[in-house]
């Protein structure tokens, strides 16, 4: 039984629960267009039958064992150029929980996957609606891998691999909520710069030689930083490059 969280000021005081739905992204979407959602209205299911994930895929969850939800927020502080930052707020907020949970490391894969010991435990799918130059709404979707032992990815675990415990959902929430509502209120306060530089200290592989590919092409680059868009700045032989979501592949 999910609680309303006591730790937090907005995010989460409106949580609407389904045992079983397709995608709590989609719901939360729904539920922010036809009434006037609070922000921090959270959407959480026990079961999410087809969940999205980034570039069209789908993400798998067994039932009850992890945590799938989604936040509705309202960032109409944000200019669209820097909407990016949504993804860096999150990614810190499942950062600093499992700073609290773990010793294993833990690394930002750009754009926004979470690494414990070099696998992911969680995803992350942010969906804005966009009018002119105003964010309308941002649906802040995550799974998060509590304690499912078997994944059909080999590169997947979860916080009860790394610790050899387990987690009750519903405690767990609130403190990730938490966590969550303490990034987006920094953004809230204009703390850019120092959000984005917490960002590129935990980039997975950065200031290393690693091999991509980017239109069927594979070179050798070293990921510097990201530009104001959230795009991926790599070194190569030809200079210094910058790579969409869709753009670039790491390999390796
Ligand atoms: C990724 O591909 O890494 C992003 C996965 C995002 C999954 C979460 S689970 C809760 C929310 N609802 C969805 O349908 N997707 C997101």
């Amino acid at each position: 039984m999910y609680k309303i969280p006591a730790n937090t000021l907005f995010m989460g005081k409106n949580l609407v629960f389904v045992p079983e739905c397709p995608s709590t992204n989609t719901l939360a979407l729904q539920i922010s267009q036809q009434s006037a959602a609070k922000e921090g209205t959270l959407v959480i299911t026990d079961n999410q039958t087809a969940g999205k994930g980034q570039q069209g895929n789908v993400w798998e969850a067994e039932p009850r064992k992890n945590l799938t939800f989604s936040l509705i927020l309202r960032p109409n502080f944000l200019a669209v150029n820097r909407q990016f930052f949504l993804n860096i707020v999150v990614c810190l907020a499942l950062k600093d929980y499992l700073t609290e949970k773990t010793s294993d490391d833990i690394y930002i894969k750009w754009p926004n996957d979470i690494l414990v010991h070099g696998k992911k435990i969680s995803g992350i799918l942010i969906e804005n609606q966009l009018q002119g130059a105003t964010i309308l709404n941002s649906i802040a979707g995550i799974g998060f891998n509590l304690n499912q032992k078997r994944f059909s990815a080999s590169t997947a675990t979860s916080l009860s691999l790394s610790t050899g415990r387990e987690y009750a959902p519903e405690k767990e929430l609130p403190t990730i909520v938490g966590y969550i509502e303490s990034r987006y209120l920094q953004l809230r306060q204009g703390h850019f710069d120092a959000l984005m530089a917490q960002y590129l200290g935990s980039l997975y592989r950065r200031n290393e030689k690693h091999s991509f590919s980017s239109q069927g092409k594979v070179f050798d680059g070293i990921i510097e930083d990201l530009d104001d868009a959230g795009r991926l700045r790599i070194r190569t032989d030809e200079g210094v490059k910058s790579f969409g979501v869709k753009e670039v592949q790491y390999l390796g």
